[in-house]
């Protein structure tokens, strides 16, 4: 069996809850799939480490992950340590040595989330955000002079680099080239900064002829937040720079319904070293301990993570359980408006019998269909019923009800009966439903 060796650094904050949240997930989904394992070591670097040892993560911390598949990790920040020290001393600090230097940020609203804009639902905001992760204005290429004086000074230089722009506007062109739309928007701010960021919009022009099938367009900074706002629906694959993709990431998971939704990749494509998945939001003291920190962002980075690891139907399973719970008000955090805890949406992740009621019906037909070998089987809809060919139906019981489809491919007998407990209700309900017009069609062919 395939052992995928994560490392798992929780950090701060928050980060200590959804993380142990996401590999809660990852173990139920690898035991159900079967044909994978994790391992995971864990690795408590952070704030907490930092006030003991006097550093985020000891000197051979990279050395000690190097080794592993994929890092899962959850936030850097500490109330009591300023913001630039846990940034450079753990997330940076293993970001730009592991080269990691395509940082993907999707957004999506997903089912049951409401968007703050009027009229924005599913189709309307489906955006991938392509952030340069290793230069620009993250370079740490600066400096400080006469520290305290009247005179004091400082600069934080955003440095790009020929092969920095070219290796980013490349994967952006590609991942354009990959999703239907196939349409690249590429974030600037040349009108101001006249020298890297004209160098950034030229490197962008010269690329793009690689990749004649994408349509791409250029579009400063600001206009593009208004963009996001007003015309979301014509965005699909973005790039900016490292600063500018930070921000409107915010934007884009505000508009998506909430941060805590918000996942993300930091990738090293050529794969020279393990990439690392984690959630957008930050350690979130305000709520830390509280066990109400939205897990989902955590756990959609970790579908990331899976499709990464070329373990991309797994990743899909898991992407249809996250979406099956979202919409499901009952499984919103306090960042979505609900009530729910973190465990309580962990839970309803993993186990199927938390689907809703409608999830228990459409299985149930699904059984009746498979058990009875029907060539037709009857979908009850609100005006009726309806008779639907067996394999239209199979391939959408099969698209929406994933508990069923997963034990219809692997049938374990845990799987089954777990379906089977919640699905009695569904199943006698659908078996009766399909019986029943069975014996209808049946008369009325006779009369
Ligand atoms: C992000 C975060 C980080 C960043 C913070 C925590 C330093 O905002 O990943 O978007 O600015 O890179
Ligand atoms: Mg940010």
């Amino acid at each position: 069996m395939k052992t995928y060796k994560i490392a798992a650094i929780p950090g701060d904050g928050i980060g200590t809850e959804v993380v142990s949240a996401g590999v809660e997930v990852l173990a139920a989904l690898a035991k159900r799939e079967g044909s994978f394992q994790f391992e995971i070591d864990h690795f408590d670097w952070g704030g907490e480490y930092y006030k003991k040892h006097g550093c985020m993560m000891p000197e051979n911390g990279r050395s000690l992950i190097h080794g592993h598949d994929a890092i899962l990790f959850g936030s850097a920040g500490h109330p009591e340590i300023p913001d630039h020290i846990t940034l450079w001393g753990l997330r940076l600090a293993i970001c730009q040595p592991f080269d990691q230097y395509a940082n993907v940020r999707p957004t999506r609203v997903l089912p049951g989330i409401i968007s703050p804009l009027r009229s924005v639902q599913h189709k309307e905001l489906d955006w991938v955000i392509v952030r340069e992760n290793s230069e620009g204005e993250y370079a740490g290429v600066g400096g400080r002079v006469h520290q305290g004086s009247a005179l004091e000074a400082a600069t934080d230089v955003a440095m790009f680099t020929r092969a920095g722009v070219e290796r980013i506007m490349r994967f952006a062109f590609n991942l354009a080239r990959s999703r239907p739309r196939k349409l690249l928007t590429v974030v600037t701010k040349s009108n101001a900064q006249r020298h890297a960021m004209v160098m950034w919009d030229e490197i962008a022009a010269e690329v793009a002829p690689e990749f004649n099938d994408v349509t791409w367009d250029k579009m400063l900074v600001d206009a593009m937040t208004m963009r996001m706002v007003m015309r979301p629906q014509t965005i699909d694959t973005v790039v900016a720079t490292n600063l500018h993709a930070d921000i409107l990431s915010d934007l884009a998971a505000a508009l998506a319904g909430s941060l805590g939704i918000a996942p993300t990749a930091n990738l090293n494509p050529e794969r020279n070293f393990p990439s690392m998945f984690e959630p957008i939001h930050g350690s979130a003291f305000d709520i830390m301990g509280k066990g109400i920190a939205n897990p989902i962002g955590t756990f959609w980075s970790t579908v990331m993570m899976l499709e990464h690891l070329g373990e991309k139907p797994a990743g899909e399973r898991l992407m249809k359980a996250i979406e099956r719970v979202t919409a499901d008000k009952r499984f919103h955090t306090p960042d979505l408006g609900g009530k729910a805890k973190t465990a309580e949406v962990t839970a309803a992740v993993i186990d199927p019998s938390m689907a809703p009621i409608s999830d228990g019906v459409r299985n149930g037909l699904l059984h009746a269909l498979y058990l009875g070998n029907y060539p037709v089987v009857i979908v009850v809809g609100a005006g009726g019923f309806v008779g639907v060919r067996t394999d239209v139906a199979a391939a959408w019981c099969a698209f929406v009800a994933d508990p069923v489809d997963r034990i219809l491919r692997h049938q374990t007998d845990q799987d089954r009966q777990t379906v089977l407990k919640f699905d009695s209700i569904g199943s006698l309900f659908g078996i009766i439903v399909v019986l029943h017009a069975i014996r209808f069609c049946q008369k009325n062919t006779r009369s």
